[in-house]
């Protein structure tokens, strides 16, 4: 298939074209978790300076499981969406008391914490653990929907879960963070949505059918109104 040619030119790609990010140098489950959270409602370089405080100051579970509501609070402060952060630390009582303080590295485990949806759950577990588990957010989706020509409008529910089984057994031995990172990289600097997409540069450029078709941002299809 179109989708099972991704994984080789992708990766060579994001080899010479990702950003060096914190939790991309050093993604210990944590730091991981920490970033996924921050990076759901905020863009990359609005959390970098957050991120390294939020860290220094509480620099694993057990220390953000304690911490006093003001400290929080206050790392949080100017982020926004504060119930990101009372989840946060609601979850890291949960890790403390059921899995000694270390984030289990199981999806199904990962996705019952408080502030972790499939997206989330994905993102951490193929980063921090290696596992091949999709990350599907809309960059990703268009993505996907763009290389194998799927015209399902993209609010359709069923379209999401295709996406993550279409994109599971790709995943590549020993580089699932790697893997996860890219499709995000891809969506955001290349494969753009609106009349933007910079095919010339893309790595999927070759078997990509919205690219074949000279109109590729006809995809994704939105939704009737
Ligand atoms: N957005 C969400 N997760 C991300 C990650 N790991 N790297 C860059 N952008 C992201």
């Amino acid at each position: 298939s179109r989708l099972s040619r991704l994984p080789v030119p992708l990766l060579e790609w994001y080899r010479g074209n990702r950003r060096i990010l914190p939790w991309r140098e050093d993604p210990r489950p944590y730091r991981v978790w920490v970033s996924e959270i921050m990076l759901q409602q905020t863009r990359v370089e609005a959390v970098l300076p957050y991120y390294e405080r939020f860290l220094r100051e509480l620099p694993d579970i057990p220390a953000l499981a304690a911490a006093p509501e003001e400290q929080l609070l206050k790392l949080w402060e100017g982020l926004g969406y504060y119930s990101r952060v009372r989840n946060l630390q609601k979850a890291a009582r949960t890790v403390c008391e059921q899995y000694g303080g270390e984030l289990p590295g199981d999806y199904e485990a990962v996705k019952a914490l408080p502030g972790i949806g499939e997206y989330t759950a994905g993102a951490i577990c193929s980063i921090a653990f290696g596992l091949p588990t999709p990350a599907v957010d809309g960059n990703v989706l268009r993505v996907v929907c763009r290389i194998t020509g799927d015209e399902t409008p993209v609010d359709s529910p069923a379209l999401k879960r295709r996406c993550r089984e279409e994109l599971a057994p790709l995943y590549p031995e020993g580089a699932a963070g790697d893997f996860t990172q890219a499709l995000m990289e891809l969506g955001a600097m290349v494969c753009l949505p609106g009349g933007a997409p910079r095919c010339g540069e893309c790595p999927a450029r070759e078997f990509c059918a919205a690219c074949a078709s000279g109109d590729p941002e006809r995809l994704p299809v939105k939704p009737p109104k």
